[in-house]
């Protein structure tokens, strides 16, 4: 049976980075992997279109789909745009909607890359952490939530909030991830000044001391954790942390592999009848207007994006294997995009060049 697989290519670079990817699954449905392709808008490119980020018929299609692979969305040209038709609410309601709690962002150093990371070799030679975000929750959804008028001038107002079963689910889904990696779980937020810090941390506990205490587990304030990240990040196997910390965090986490341009994600939400989880891939890099259209954007997050759903929605880890391989691969040859083209020299390479040079290592493996 062939798998249902909704592209979104979104705004900015992410068309560029999709039509590479796209060259990826081709060669994957060669070598018999089977894949039934829709292809659909989103974000800016939507509103362009439908005066909204986001219509109800493609929400429906992502509900149908057995994975969502999403590019980017956003760009200054939308940026005076009222915020219910933002291109980010276009994202925003598809993490909603399909109640993709768990957001999975690895952060792994290839060999080929320690150098070019702004921290020191040792410290990211050999790097492999797991940043698992909240996604559906927390100040990113929280009401009440606005601008408002008080005493003569306008205050805005965000709220955070979670709910004890919000934090449980995603907690389940760190302490899982851990026993299949180093079996370390470190929970970071602001227990310090936030009563849903309180609640997070007890919370955390409680799951792991009823289901995982075979799992090692530690509390961290999360900005001492941003610190960490930065010192030593090779003390963490998995952290697991709200919405916005995560949003924070996993781009911090993006500089020690040594560019935004390599870091995939994973939303995932429960399981179903299938048994697998409602699952939206997408690079963590933004749409990065300011170099769309010049074949300078790196394809290998919405590569690794493409990976994560053969292993996680697929069940096509061998698959996966071999398309991190091949990227690894390429890296070590020296191809690089102009964000990786540094002091440590290297290959220049389009985002095309870069598209093709995955595919032929594929073929050679
Ligand atoms: C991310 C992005 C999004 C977020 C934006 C585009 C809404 O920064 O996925 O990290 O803030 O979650
Ligand atoms: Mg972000």
């Amino acid at each position: 049976m062939a798998h249902s697989l909704l592209i979104l290519p979104g705004d900015g670079i992410g068309p560029e980075v999709m039509a590479e990817v796209r060259k990826v699954i081709a060669w994957f449905d060669r070598a018999g992997l089977a894949f039934e392709i829709e292809e659909d808008l989103v974000g800016g490119a939507a509103y362009d279109a439908h005066g909204t980020p986001l219509t109800d018929a493609t929400m429906a299609r992502a509900q149908a789909a057995d994975a969502v692979l999403l590019g980017a969305v956003g760009g200054p040209r939308y940026d005076a745009l009222d915020f219910s038709v933002k291109p980010e609410r276009g994202l925003l309601r598809l993490r909603k909607e399909m109640d993709l709690f768990a957001n999975l962002r690895p952060a792994q150093c290839f060999d080929a890359l320690a150098d070019f990371s702004s921290l020191k070799r040792e410290v990211v030679a050999g790097l492999d952490i797991m940043i698992v975000r909240e996604l559906t929750s927390g100040i990113y959804f929280g009401e009440p939530r606005g601008i408002f008028t008080e005493g003569g001038e306008r205050v805005g107002i965000n709220t955070q909030r979670y709910t004890e079963g919000e934090i449980d689910r995603v907690a389940r889904v760190a302490f899982e991830l851990a026993r299949r990696r180093n079996n370390k779980v470190c929970s970071m937020e602001k227990a310090n000044v936030m009563e849903s810090g309180v609640l997070w941390r007890e919370v955390v506990q409680a799951v792991h001391d009823r289901n995982y205490g075979d799992v090692e587990l530690t509390h961290m304030y999360a900005d001492a954790g941003a610190m960490q990240l930065c010192r030593w990040p090779k003390q963490f196997d998995v952290i697991v942390t709200d919405n916005l910390f995560g949003d924070l965090l996993s781009d911090a986490a993006a500089m020690l592999t040594g560019s935004l341009g390599m870091l995939p994600s994973a939303s995932l939400g429960a399981r179903q009848a299938k048994g697998r989880p409602k699952a939206l891939y997408e690079p963590v890099h933004g749409s990065a207007p300011d170099i769309a259209g010049q074949g300078k954007a790196n394809p290998i997050a919405c590569i690794l994006s493409f990976a994560m759903a053969l292993r996680y929605s697929f069940d096509a880890g061998e698959a996966a294997d071999r398309l991190e391989a091949a990227v690894e691969r390429v890296l070590a040859d020296g191809l690089r995009t102009a964000d990786l083209l540094g002091p440590a020299g290297g290959t220049a390479a389009s985002t095309a060049e870069m598209g093709d040079a995955v595919v032929a290592a594929l073929d050679a493996a």
